[in-house]
């Protein structure tokens, strides 16, 4: 049974308290765990966590200031942990074949790491590092197993990062209770109320992969925010800060906010992935590919007590068309506003600087299991270097798609220069590591792998795509 749209309370996931200090960073520790929990009221669905929630604990950091997150695998099948958007040492970034193994794991024949000279597993526990040497975001943690992220992350995989610094402090946004992160993504669900997730091989052990219908990527029919169906959130009538995150394994997203007499409140963008804009962007309707996260502020000001605010999906149909709602309760004294200048240390990396142009094709294949997703007409493998670059390199990037393919880079934020040959569109302002290419189109982006050396990630955030082979290796030297 499936409750009533905007009945259920928002959960807003528990701030992560730190564990203590070792060598000059704060530490965390994280239990990879399978529970019991309930996402549909009064319904037990068996999930997999970081502690024990879905979505996890939440993370707070200041920018430069270190973090350590110990993590502890449980579960029955090996996880890696990728923290997206975060400029993070290859040793930490999760690489899909840097597997933490649970106890007693013995590898399946076939299994990927056999063909990775390079990958580095451990055993029940890993440290990652974090520098979050970076402007301030929401980033997020989420799985990253080769093969098999998709339906980890489906199975409650993923948690919010934020980092904050002193560019974001001075300004006078929304900040308290009324800052909401929003971890938005669909799920279905079977019969007897547990996840329905059309596997192969519902052990995740050895047949990676989706039933060939679902090649395109595994959509829900239930919107779930913060781990609740539709939830509904009380707000006093002043300007709200939410900080949203595609965290769907497919769907796209083209968010609206409606009253219930069907008036549009401007939805006013004042960062994207990698952190603030120059200037605010105003929205009627934002779209959001898988992985993106936008900052936008929502000004509930002179709504009535007891009105209310849908939060919709112009993309969904029926039930899918629903989010979340804002419950005015009451008008409130708000002394925030909205700057015309929000920061002034965005990269402004020219065309002319770019050492090289490279053009990437992100096309549907054949391999000898079935369907594919390639980039330049090949399916990952992790011991191929498909790019090799040098540190500090400027270098435009051309991304060609047959279908939509969110396309994100692991490691550096990057600005759009063109879609198609035109302007980039007004959502693709400001600092971005995902870009969400339409059917057909091309985006060229601009970027200086100015963090750390090693190997990166570049891929499709279709996470079905991703598993299917639309994966590609960076080598910053
Ligand atoms: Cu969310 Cu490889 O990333
Ligand atoms: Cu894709």
């Amino acid at each position: 049974p499936l409750p009533a749209p905007y009945t259920v309370p928002l959960p807003i996931p528990p701030v992560l308290a730190r564990a203590g200090l070792s060598v000059g960073a704060d530490r965390y520790e994280i239990t990879q765990r399978q529970v019991t929990a309930e996402i549909l009221p009064g319904v037990p669905t068996t999930l997999w966590t970081y502690n024990g929630t879905y979505p996890g604990p939440t993370l707070e950091s200041r920018r430069g200031r270190p973090v350590t997150v110990l993590h502890r695998n449980e579960l029955p099948v090996p996880t890696t942990v990728h923290l997206h958007g975060g400029r993070t040492p290859a040793g930490s970034d999760g690489y899909p074949t840097d597997l933490v193994l649970p106890d007693g794991w013995t590898e399946p024949d076939g299994a990927h790491t056999m063909h990775d000279p390079r990958a580095v597993t451990s055993r029940v526990t890993r440290a990652y590092t974090y520098p979050l040497d970076q402007r301030a975001t929401l980033l997020w943690y989420h799985d990253h197993r080769m093969d098999y992220t998709a339906p980890a992350i489906w199975r409650g995989l993923t948690g919010m990062h934020l980092v904050r610094d002193a560019v974001e402090d001075a300004l006078d946004i929304p900040r308290g209770d009324r800052e909401l992160a929003l971890t938005i993504a669909d799920r279905a669900f079977a019969a007897d109320g547990e996840l329905a997730y059309p596997a192969l091989d519902p052990e995740l052990r050895e047949r990676p992969g989706v039933t060939e219908p679902y090649a395109a990527g595994v959509l829900g029919d239930v919107i779930v925010v913060n781990g609740a169906p539709w939830p509904v959130h009380e707000v006093e009538a002043v300007r709200h800060r939410l900080r949203l995150l595609n965290a769907s394994n497919a769907r796209h997203y083209r968010l609206e906010a409606v009253t219930d007499d069907g008036r549009r409140l401007g939805l006013v963008q004042i960062g994207a992935d990698q952190g603030l804009l120059a200037a605010p962007v105003i929205h009627t309707s934002l779209p959001v590919a898988p992985s993106e996260r936008y900052d936008v502020v929502i000004d509930f000001g002179g709504l009535p007590a007891g009105s209310r605010v849908r939060l919709r999906n112009r993309l969904g149909r029926g039930r899918t068309r629903e989010v979340m709602a804002f419950r005015v309760a009451r008008a409130a004294p708000d002394d925030t506003r909205v700057p015309a200048v929000l920061s002034e240390d965005l990269p402004t990396w020219r065309r002319s600087q770019a050492t090289a142009v490279r053009e990437f094709t992100f096309r549907a294949g054949r391999t000898g299991q079935g369907h594919g997703w390639f980039i330049g007409g090949k399916p990952f493998d992790p011991a191929r270097t498909d790019v090799r670059t040098r540190l500090g390199a400027v270098e435009v990037w051309r991304f060609r798609a047959d279908v939509h393919h969110p396309v994100h880079l692991h490691q550096t934020g990057f600005r759009v220069l063109s879609r198609d040959g035109g302007a980039p569109l007004p959502h693709d302002a400001g600092l971005k590591d995902t870009v969400s290419l339409r059917p057909g189109e091309t985006a060229e982006v601009i970027t200086r792998f100015d963090g750390h050396r090693g190997r990166f990630l570049f891929h499709c955030h279709n996470a079905e795509h991703e598993d299917m082979g639309m994966m590609a290796n960076l080598e910053i030297e």
